[in-house]
């Protein structure tokens, strides 16, 4: 299994371990995700929200070889930095950088025409915005893809209680960050669950 704490390691020795990196997703979530894609192993990846690019030099860290689609409507420097720093010690798979709205960017038949193992959503927070990438990333992931929701305890307004396709069958919470009052939970949609 490739580890998250690797990840940091590389990030540091190339000085691109920032403070604002540190933020966005901490080792709690870093050791979830690497069990997850070592479970998942995925191949296609979609990510809502890239900010300076953790999570995506992270999922590009714990899967190589996929190919990921990062979308994010103010794009910083920082980002392509990490992912031309990983490409440069070889690991292979493609990023495509989307710099829109994901609103903008599911109207891309490029974008929806792939099936994605795996999606974050983690865009612009709000319970409106949540369930819009909802409503389009559940139609395009494989069937036994996973979708996780940053924050699903704060912003998003307890998203998971006010979504319809999840009165029935109950997305899996999972405590990632130790520390409520950062983020909440992420929550983890298994697209094999659902009814
Ligand atoms: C919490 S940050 C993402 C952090 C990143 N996933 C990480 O863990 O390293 C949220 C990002 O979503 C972006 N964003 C805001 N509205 C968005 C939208 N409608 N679609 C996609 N991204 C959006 C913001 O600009 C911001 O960079």
């Amino acid at each position: 299994m490739r580890l998250y704490t690797d990840y940091c390691d590389f990030l540091h020795e190339r000085g691109l371990l920032r403070g604002t990196l540190t933020k966005a997703i901490k080792i709690w979530t870093g050791c979830g995700f690497a069990h997850l894609f070592d479970m998942l192993d995925p191949k296609v990846i979609l990510e809502i929200g890239r900010f300076d690019g953790h999570s995506l030099g992270l999922f590009r860290w714990l899967a190589p070889e996929a190919a990921i689609i990062s979308v994010e409507p103010s794009p910083r420097p920082h980002a392509k930095k990490v992912i031309d720093a990983l490409w440069e010690h070889g690991l292979p798979g493609e990023t495509i950088f989307i710099d829109k709205t994901s609103d903008e960017a599911f109207k891309d038949p490029g974008l929806l025409n792939l099936r994605y193992d795996f999606a974050l959503i983690d865009g612009d927070h709000s319970y409106e915005g949540a369930l819009r990438d909802w409503g389009n990333t559940k139609g395009v992931m494989a069937p036994n893809g996973v979708v996780a929701f940053d924050n699903t305890e704060m912003a998003c307004g307890k998203v998971f209680d006010r979504i319809d396709d999840f009165k029935t069958v109950k997305p899996f919470h999972v405590n990632f960050r130790k520390d409520p009052a950062d983020g909440g939970q992420f929550g983890l949609v298994f697209m094999g669950d659902r009814p």
